[in-house]
């Protein structure tokens, strides 16, 4: 079977975890501070703090911007969990908008009518490694005094009109869990350049702690160790090269499937870099089962991003969620990742098409 995900860690990562393990700091130590170095480097930002995994990094950099029960933020129903979890951590309620139903992320035209006096920040994904649409998302917040969070825990490298992915927010937030374009096990990471908010995420990580026994506020145990940060390192330095695999998979993938009747290839934006942390489909004729099965059996893996709105899950259901965002919905009905990942060999990608051709005779 080929893989929907493969991550690549090699000798380096694994001579650098040894090291850290013999240092005997193996808890948030030195390495952390220097991925976090290396991290806003390679950013652009003047500031990275470094926490545990994806979703504590949103968790945290919401409430440095002040989130908290009462407010709204608006965000995408069509994401991982984590992003509309993440707000109900802080007592505020996301109010989710539809997408674009060509990029999959947030429909910027629909957000002006989601404000309402309670809307406290924004909080766009870069889905499946595209940057949302940030130029007029970010117009909107400021006119309306927003925060503007990014959720680039699937777009590290990535590029919107010349700037990155991780500095076109207030904050933003990374994940390095094993299936991202880089790892660090599990981990996560806030970039800002705003001095305020990267202190404050620092003391909420450690338990509120300015100085040791000084706890100011309540805080988390949110830290990242000093193992996975040698991981981070080490791959941090591969990530260009990772991405372009991305990208050139991507383009042998989209070429084939533009001939290819029934499915659809992913649109890429004007003047962004779309890094593909997944190579996602939309299956216009046929059943979907029935393409995912066909797949399946004939050797490559498949993944569904996302089955299920986030306010249509059973949580928020419970908790009374009734939004309505049709694109979103109609998506997650049709959408089929395939792998795209740089561990993909010319063998892959052929076998993969081939499956594809195969599926299309079948079902079209
Ligand atoms: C869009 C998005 N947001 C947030 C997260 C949460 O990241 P983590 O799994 O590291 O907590 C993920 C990843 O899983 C994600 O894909």
């Amino acid at each position: 079977m080929i893989p929907i995900a493969n991550p690549i860690i090699e000798d380096e990562e694994i001579q650098e975890v040894v090291k850290v393990l013999k240092s005997g700091f193996i808890a948030q130590g030195p390495k952390v501070a220097e991925f976090e170095e290396k991290f806003a480097n390679y950013v652009g930002t003047e500031y990275a703090v470094a926490v545990s995994s994806g979703t504590t990094a949103l968790h945290l950099a919401l409430l440095a911007a002040g989130v908290g029960e009462g407010d709204e933020v608006i965000t995408t129903p069509f994401s991982f969990a984590a992003t509309g979890n993440s707000i109900l951590y802080t007592g505020a309620k996301p109010v989710f908008v539809d997408i674009n139903p060509q990029t999959y992320n947030i429909d910027p035209q629909k957000i002006e009518e989601a404000i309402t006096s309670k809307t406290k920040a924004i909080l766009p994904v870069h889905l499946y490694g595209q940057p949302a649409d940030m130029g007029i998302i970010s117009q909107i917040a400021s006119e309306n005094n927003l925060v503007v969070i990014e959720d680039a825990a699937q777009a590290h490298g990535a590029i919107y009109h010349g700037d990155m992915a991780g500095e076109l927010g207030d904050m933003a937030c990374f994940s390095f869990y094993p299936t991202k374009n880089m790892t660090t096990s599990e981990g996560g990471i806030v970039t800002t350049n705003n001095k305020e908010m990267a202190d404050k995420i620092r003391i909420l990580r450690a338990h509120g702690e300015k100085e040791r026994y000084q706890h100011s506020v309540l805080g988390y145990n949110f830290r990242m160790t000093d193992i996975s940060a040698a991981i981070g390192v080490a791959q941090l330095k591969k990530l260009d090269k990772f991405n372009l695999k991305r990208i050139e998979n991507a383009a042998y993938l989209s070429e084939h499937i533009n001939e290819i009747d029934g499915i659809k290839a992913p649109y890429i934006m004007d003047e962004v870099k779309h890094v593909f942390h997944q190579f996602t489909i939309r299956v216009e004729k046929g059943s979907r089962d029935d393409w995912i099965k066909f797949i399946n059996e004939n050797g490559v893996g498949t993944g569904i991003h996302y089955p299920i709105p986030i306010y249509k899950q059973e949580l928020y259901q419970n908790l009374g969620f009734s939004d309505e965002c049709p694109e979103a919905e109609k998506a997650a009905l049709e959408v089929l990742s395939i792998p795209v990942h740089p561990n993909l060999k010319v063998e892959d990608l052929e076998k993969i098409v081939q499956v594809l051709e195969d599926a299309s005779m079948r079902f079209v």
